[in-house]
């Protein structure tokens, strides 16, 4: 399977692809690994590496191999990004940093992984690359405004953009999720973190706990800016085990980032849109465990948003909140770069789930999460580099194949009578 996957991506060739500058030379070390494929992991795998079976050398020995492959692969799609964005400072930047830590965790190869100074050498550079990376998203987010800025982005472009950071981003959450785990569970310096926690698993995260702190937290951020808030309404149905607490194996970190987006985005629009009501409407949750799935629904009475730009919500180069500034580090706003939905769904998308919104235009809108209820169907979703992924970035504006309605309708009665 693997051996097949390969040789479909040996020879993507650079050359001829529009608007891309094919003259620049792939770097060794991205063309050796972007070779292969990442390997995807599941919850179960992942908690395996931290359990009395994995071992620190296994975890190291997978990890100097799949960290250069994850890089590889999304570089060689940043080499496939229209010119004119690829040149911006920023994203030369943020190139800049995955070529060195790509050298650095590739010195690995030729070291010896029953030598505990190795391994803890290999902990010290994790930590080093993660704190390298902190600010990915916002020099990224920068990089595209400059380039939105100064020329006028096509539908076909705007695509590409939101495909390549779609897929950027996600590498992204998987590499931390891989840097992370090793140095919480084999970094002794880093501290024992929750005790019931394998890494930044829970085996037993208590959905409804997750729920009500994402909601505090928003509510804080809430009142701080418009002196009041929604309250919260929650109900919850356990539909696998009647009657038992909702708990599955996850990532709470991840859930929580995912629940306290969805929170600001509800609360604000419902302030908002409720500024002449004497009382706010609550913000109402329903968490549900069914054999396959964990749903969580966000409602609110928010105004909603018209079906028509609901897939704008998700774009990258869409808000309607004022642009933070870049060095405000301080304050976390409750509205920003607009990267709220898109990150969130991705969080979801990561270990196989969704999220998707459903609005009423004039009443409210409805935000549901869904995840895996099981922790084996919990497998890393991650971009590969090959010929058809190579291919998105090449489609060109054709016409549509659905006719445009004109803006004004012709006058039937007049055409008629002059045929
Ligand atoms: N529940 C909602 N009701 C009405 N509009 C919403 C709702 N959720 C999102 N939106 C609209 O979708 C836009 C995009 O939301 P998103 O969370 O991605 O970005 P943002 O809130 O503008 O900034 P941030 O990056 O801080 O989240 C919002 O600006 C808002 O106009
Ligand atoms: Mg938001």
């Amino acid at each position: 399977m693997k051996a097949a996957r390969i040789a479909l991506r040996t020879a993507v060739p650079l050359a001829g692809t529009s608007g891309v500058n094919s003259s620049r030379a792939v770097p060794r070390e991205v063309e050796q690994f972007s070779r292969y494929s990442p390997s995807p992991l599941s919850i179960k795998q992942l908690l395996d590496f931290g359990s009395t079976n994995g071992c620190e050398r296994t975890s190291f020995a997978f990890l100097r191999q799949e960290l250069p492959v994850r890089f590889a692969n999304i570089l060689r799609e940043i080499d496939l990004l229209p010119d004119k964005l690829q040149s911006t400072p920023s994203v030369q930047l943020v190139k800049s940093w995955y070529m060195q830590s790509l050298k650095e965790l590739v010195e690995f190869h030729h070291k010896n992984p029953d030598d505990q100074k190795v391994l803890s050498e290999f902990i010290d550079t994790l930590i080093r690359v993660r704190n390298r990376h902190h600010d990915v998203v916002p020099t990224m987010a920068q990089g595209v405004i400059e380039y939105k800025d100064t020329f006028k982005v096509d539908p076909v472009t705007n695509q590409n953009i939101q495909y390549f950071l779609d897929r950027f981003y996600m590498s992204r959450i998987s590499t931390r999720m891989l840097m992370n785990q090793h140095t919480l569970l084999f970094d002794d310096k880093s501290g024992s973190g929750h005790p019931r926690h394998i890494g930044s698993i829970d085996p037993c995260c208590d959905v409804v706990e997750v729920v009500n702190d994402a909601y505090e937290s928003a509510k804080m951020l809430c009142d701080q800016y418009y002196l009041t808030s929604p309250e919260l309404k929650l109900n919850q149905v356990n539909g696998k085990h009647p009657g038992e607490p909702i708990n599955i194996v996850y990532v709470p970190s991840h859930l929580f980032h995912m629940l306290f987006e969805l929170f600001k985005n509800s609360m604000r629009a419902t302030v908002e849109f409720q500024e002449n009501s004497p009382s706010l409407s609550p913000v109402e949750v329903t968490v549900v465990l069914g054999q396959e799935d964990l749903a969580i629904k966000i409602s609110d009475r928010g105004g909603g948003v018209p079906v028509r730009k609901i897939e704008q919500l998700f774009s990258y180069m869409y808000s309607t909140a004022p642009r933070p500034r870049m060095d405000d580090g301080r304050n976390t706003p409750l509205a920003g770069f607009g990267y709220g939905l898109p990150i969130s769904r991705l969080y979801a998308k990561y270990f196989q789930g969704d999220l998707n919104l459903y609005s009423i235009c004039g009443y409210g809108t409805d935000a549901i999460i869904y995840l895996k209820a099981l922790s084996t169907e919990s497998i890393e979703k991650l971009p590969v580099f090959n010929k058809s992924s190579s291919k998105r970035y090449q489609a060109t504006s054709e016409a549509d194949d659905w006719c445009v309605p004109s803006k004004d309708p012709k006058n039937l009665s007049k055409q008629s009578a002059t045929v």
